[in-house]
C-alpha cells in the first residue's frame, strides 16, 4: 500500500476572501496506518467542525491519535477513501492554502546559521516582494514582543523565545488557520502561561482559527472556545465540552472563577480512566 504520508507544507499567505461557514469540517474520518502487523486504525467516525475564529483543543491519552487528527487537518495525510475534510469548504487534498503548523520541537525547526528574523522570513521567500517580507517579518516579531531581537541568532535564546520565533514564521505568512501540536507543552509553567496570553492576544487581532493539541487539561480550558476529547481504539471523537468563559481571560481571574473549576472538574472527568488514572493528562 502506497505510504499516505506527504512532504511538509509549503507555508503561503492565504487571501484574506471573506469565506463564510466553517473553517474545518470534517464527516467520518477514518485513518489507517501502517503497522508491523499491517494496516491499522487509528481514527474512526470523527465528526469535527470547527467555525472560522474558533479556539478548539484536541485531549486525549498518549497515543490515541491526536497528532493524527492534526496532519490530517494539515492535508499532510491522507484519511480513508470514505471520510471528507474540508478547509473553507474546499476538501482537503495536500496542505491546504493558509493553514500553517505550529510543533512542540521548536529547536529542531529553527536554522542555527540564520538570525532570527531570517529564519522568520523562511515561509515567505519566493512567495511575497523583499519589502513585503521584511514588513511582514518585522510584524510578526513585534506581535510575539520579539523586535529587538531580530538580529540575534535562535541558539542565544530561551526555549521560550525560540517557540516565539516559531510562532512568529508560522505569522508572517498570515495563516487563517493555526494547527499546533502541543506547542508548549516543553516550556517551564512561567513561559507557558505568558505564551498563552501572547497567543489568545495574537487570535484576538488576526481572527485566526486555532486546532491545538495538549495534554494539559488547564491551558486547553483557559484558551478555548470549545474542547474536544479523542478516546478509544480506534478512536473517536468521545466528548464535547464547550467553554464560554468571557474573554480576555486572564491567568488569575479567570482561573478563580467557578466555572472555570467546574468545566476543569468536568474535562478531567471525561479523562480519568476507569482505575481513577489519568494517565499522562494532566
Ligand atoms: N507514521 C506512523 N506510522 C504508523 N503508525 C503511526 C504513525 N504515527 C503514529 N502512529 C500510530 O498512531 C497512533 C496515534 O498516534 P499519534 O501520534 O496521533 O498519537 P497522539 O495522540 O498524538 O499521542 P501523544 O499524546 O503521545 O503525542 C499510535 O498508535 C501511533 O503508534
Ligand atoms: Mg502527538
Amino acid at each position: 500500500m502506497a505510504s499516505p504520508l506527504r512532504s511538509r507544507p509549503e507555508l503561503t499567505s492565504v487571501p484574506t476572501s471573506d469565506v463564510t461557514g466553517p473553517a474545518y469540517e470534517s464527516h467520518n474520518l477514518s485513518v489507517d496506518l501502517d503497522s508491523s502487523e499491517g494496516a491499522r486504525r487509528i481514527l474512526t467516525g470523527v465528526d469535527l467542525e470547527v467555525a472560522q475564529g474558533e479556539f478548539v483543543s484536541v485531549l486525549g491519552r498518549s497515543g490515541t491519535g491526536k497528532t493524527t487528527l492534526l496532519r490530517v487537518l494539515g492535508g499532510l495525510l491522507d484519511p480513508t477513501a470514505d471520510s471528507t475534510v474540508s478547509f473553507r469548504g474546499e476538501p482537503v487534498e495536500g496542505p491546504p492554502e493558509g493553514a500553517v503548523f505550529v510543533f512542540q520541537n521548536y529547536a529542531a525547526s529553527l536554522l542555527p546559521w540564520r538570525t532570527i528574523e531570517r529564519n522568520v522570513d523562511l515561509g515567505l521567500e519566493g512567495k511575497v516582494s523583499k519589502p513585503e517580507m521584511r514588513q511582514r517579518t518585522a510584524e510578526a516579531l513585534a506581535l510575539v514582543g520579539l523586535a529587538d531581537r531580530a538580529k540575534d541568532y535562535p541558539w542565544r535564546l530561551s526555549g521560550g523565545m525560540q517557540q516565539r520565533v516559531q510562532l512568529a514564521r508560522a505569522l508572517a505568512v498570515r495563516p487563517s488557520a493555526l494547527l499546533m501540536d502541543e506547542p508548549f507543552g516543553a516550556l517551564d509553567a512561567m513561559t507557558k502561561s505568558s505564551l498563552q496570553d501572547e497567543l489568545q492576544r495574537v487570535q484576538e487581532r488576526t481572527g485566526a482559527t486555532i486546532v491545538f493539541v495538549t495534554h494539559d487539561i488547564d491551558e486547553a480550558v483557559y484558551l478555548s472556545d470549545r474542547i474536544v476529547v479523542l478516546e478509544g481504539s480506534p478512536a473517536t471523537i468521545g466528548h464535547r465540552i464547550d467553554v464560554d468563559l468571557p474573554r480576555p481571560r486572564h491567568q488569575l481571574a479567570t482561573k478563580e472563577l467557578p466555572a472555570f473549576l467546574k468545566l476543569r472538574r468536568a474535562v478531567y472527568d471525561t479523562i480519568v480512566d476507569v482505575h481513577g488514572q489519568a494517565g499522562d493528562v494532566a
